[in-house]
C-alpha cells in the first residue's frame, strides 16, 4: 500500500501550508509524488487528528465534555463540561482544535476595515479609534482581516468542521464586499441572510440598519426547517456592557436551521458570549474563544449564571421585532 500526505491532507482537510511546514520541520521524509512511509503516516494521523497523548513533548488537554484533546488549557469550562472557552487568537485557537471537531460554525468576526474607513470620517462604532490596542475598556484588538488571513482563518474553520455541516459568519457591507468571495473559494455559500435591527443606527451615506450574515456549507446539508425567511428582524442591544454585543436571537436562529442537541457549535470570536447563550438554549456543547480578557470574564460570568438560574444577566428579554413567521418559530420552540 502507498501512503501519501495528501491522502492526509484529504482525509482531515488539513491545510497543505502547514502540512508543509510540519514536514519541513521535522525533517520528515516524502517521496515522490508525496509518498511516505506507514509509521509516518501513522505519526501524521495521530498528530493531525489530536488522537495523540504528547504534542512535542507538551501534553495534550482533554476536553471530556466534547471527547477531544486540545492543545491548550481552557480559560474556562463548564461544571458539566459541555461549554469550553479559550483566550486566544482566532486563527490559532483553530489550528488548536483537532480535525473534524465541529458542528456549526457561528461568528461574528472583528472586521479591521470598516473600523479604518470609519477613522476618516467623524462616525465611531467601537470606542476611540486611538485607544484600539491599548486595553481601554471600551476598545477591543482588531482581527486584521486581509484577503490572506481571512483565507487562513476561513481554512481552519473548514478544517475543524464535519462534512455536511454548516457555518455562518457576520459582515458589516464594507468588509462583505472584499471577503465575501473569499469564503465562496472555501465554502459552498448557500444565501446571504439579512438581520433587520428595526431601529436605525448610525451612518452617513443612509443610516445603517442592517448587517449581513453569510451562510454557507461543508458538503451538503439540508436546513433543519423550511420556514425561515432571510431576513430576521431582531432589535438590537441598547446599552450593552460589552461593545458589539448582539442579540442572542441572532444566534439562535442560525442554531434552529442547523443544530441538533449535542451539536458542537463553534464561536472563535465570542464577545460578550451570545451565541454561548444560543447553543446552551439549543441543547448544544460550546467551544468558544476570543483574544480579549474583558469578553472572557465577561462571557464566563454570564454562562455560569445562565447555567444556574435559566436567566441571562446581559440580556433581560427577547429581542425579536415584529415578524410573524419568527414569533411562531420560537414561540413553539420549533424549528
Ligand atoms: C464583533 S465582536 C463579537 C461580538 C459577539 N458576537 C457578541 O455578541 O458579543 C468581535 C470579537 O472579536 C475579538 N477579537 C478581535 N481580534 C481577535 C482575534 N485575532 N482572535 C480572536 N478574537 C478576536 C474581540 O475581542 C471581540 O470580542
Amino acid at each position: 500500500m502507498v501512503y501519501t500526505i495528501q491522502d492526509i491532507q484529504e482525509k482531515l482537510s488539513v491545510v497543505s501550508e502547514d502540512m508543509e511546514k510540519y514536514v519541513r520541520q521535522n525533517k520528515i521524509k516524502v517521496g515522490k509524488d508525496g509518498a511516505i512511509s506507514a509509521k509516518t503516516y501513522q505519526t501524521l494521523l495521530n498528530f493531525y487528528s489530536g488522537e495523540n497523548d504528547v504534542v512535542n513533548g507538551k501534553p495534550l488537554y482533554v476536553l471530556n465534555g466534547h471527547k477531544i484533546a486540545v492543545k491548550t488549557k481552557p480559560f474556562f469550562e463548564s461544571k458539566d463540561q459541555r461549554v469550553s472557552i479559550f483566550q486566544d487568537d482566532a486563527i490559532n485557537f483553530l489550528k488548536n482544535l483537532p480535525a473534524a471537531s465541529v458542528d456549526v460554525i457561528i461568528t461574528d468576526p472583528a472586521y479591521s476595515g470598516m473600523n479604518q474607513k470609519l477613522k476618516l470620517g467623524s462616525g465611531k462604532i467601537i470606542g476611540k479609534y486611538s485607544d484600539a490596542g491599548k486595553g481601554h475598556a471600551k476598545w477591543f484588538e482588531e482581527f486584521h482581516d486581509t484577503e490572506e488571513n481571512y483565507k487562513t482563518f476561513l481554512q481552519e474553520c473548514f478544517r475543524v468542521m464535519k462534512n455536511n455541516r454548516h457555518i455562518y459568519i457576520m459582515f458589516d457591507s464594507y468588509s462583505l464586499l472584499t471577503l465575501a468571495p473569499v469564503v465562496r473559494d472555501i465554502f459552498e455559500v448557500k444565501n446571504l441572510l439579512c438581520w433587520d435591527k428595526v431601529n436605525i443606527g448610525l451612518g452617513h451615506y443612509f443610516r445603517r440598519r442592517h448587517e449581513f450574515i453569510m451562510f454557507a456549507s461543508k458538503g451538503k446539508r439540508p436546513l433543519n426547517s423550511k420556514s425561515i425567511p432571510d431576513v430576521w428582524k431582531i432589535k438590537r442591544v441598547s446599552q450593552s456592557q460589552y461593545p458589539t454585543q448582539k442579540p442572542t436571537e441572532v444566534f439562535e436562529l442560525m442554531l434552529k436551521g442547523s443544530a441538533e442537541k449535542d451539536f458542537v457549535v463553534c464561536d472563535p470570536f465570542l464577545g460578550s458570549g451570545s451565541s454561548a447563550i444560543a447553543a446552551i438554549k439549543a441543547k448544544c456543547k460550546f467551544l468558544g474563544c476570543d483574544i480579549s480578557e474583558k469578553s472572557l470574564s465577561f462571557s464566563k460570568e454570564r454562562v455560569e449564571q445562565f447555567l444556574k438560574t435559566n436567566t441571562d444577566k446581559y440580556q433581560k428579554s427577547s429581542l425579536l421585532g415584529d415578524d410573524e413567521a419568527m414569533t411562531k418559530l420560537f414561540m413553539n420552540g420549533k424549528s
